[in-house]
């Protein structure tokens, strides 16, 4: 378990806190992202029932049902514990369910901790088209505007050009090579300090 007044840069404000939770749901031109509903389930795990999906993510094996339930349970108690989580993330023209942008505490990395970090993951037919940068350009203002977030993350896998791709365009800057202990697999760790994204 992370701290808050680590996560928080050292000042944990209750008022901050209570405010943030009350603004879960973030609009973008084209995105709606919110807190996750019983009936994403069927969705989500479509999604992550696709390989070229799940290629870099852990060892790249694609998620069964009941652990799709999962994930979305624990993204909700992130959401209760932390103030903060993945959104799920949908189309506003169709309210579809596309899959996640957020934030996140990277345990699976635990020499970054404390750290909150930036994540994405979308069904494959949304690709190409700029929707994740969208999201994820919402949800870092949502870490630094509202959570008053010190620092953010994001990493992945070597590899998975996309990704860095993204990092890049938040105006993240590459921190450190390092190996991701639960898959084996090397990844690229990129950050963005509160100060670095204001002055963007
Ligand atoms: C990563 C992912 C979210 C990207 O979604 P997206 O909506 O297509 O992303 P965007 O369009 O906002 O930006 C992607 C950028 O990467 C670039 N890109 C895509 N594939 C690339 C590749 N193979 N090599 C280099 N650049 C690539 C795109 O051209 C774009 O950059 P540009 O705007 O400068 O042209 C999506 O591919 C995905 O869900 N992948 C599976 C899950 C995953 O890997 N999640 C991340 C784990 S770290």
């Amino acid at each position: 378990m992370v701290s808050h007044s680590a996560l928080f840069g050292g000042v944990f404000s209750v008022t901050l806190f209570a405010v943030a939770r009350k603004r879960q749901t973030l609009l973008t031109e084209r995105l709606v992202l919110r807190r996750w509903q019983d009936d994403d389930l069927g969705a989500y795990a479509a999604i992550c029932a696709d390989p070229e999906v799940m290629r870099w993510i852990g060892r790249g094996a694609i998620l069964s049902p009941e652990a799709c339930a999962e994930a979305i349970a624990s993204f909700e108690r992130d959401w209760d514990e932390h103030g903060f989580g993945l959104f799920a993330t949908e189309l506003r023209v169709s309210r579809r369910l596309l899959g996640f942008i957020g934030l996140s505490v990277p345990e699976f990395l635990p020499e970054l901790l404390p750290a909150v970090e930036i994540g994405w993951r979308l069904a494959r037919d949304a690709w190409g088209q700029g929707l994740a940068t969208e999201g994820a350009s919402a949800a870092l203002r949502f870490g630094f505007s509202e959570l008053k977030l010190a620092r953010i993350v994001s990493i992945h896998q070597v590899g998975n050009l996309a990704s860095g791709r993204i990092m890049k365009k938040l105006g993240m800057r590459f921190e450190r090579r390092t190996v991701d202990s639960s898959c084996g697999r090397s990844v690229h760790v990129y950050q963005i300090t509160r100060p670095d994204w204001s002055r963007r």
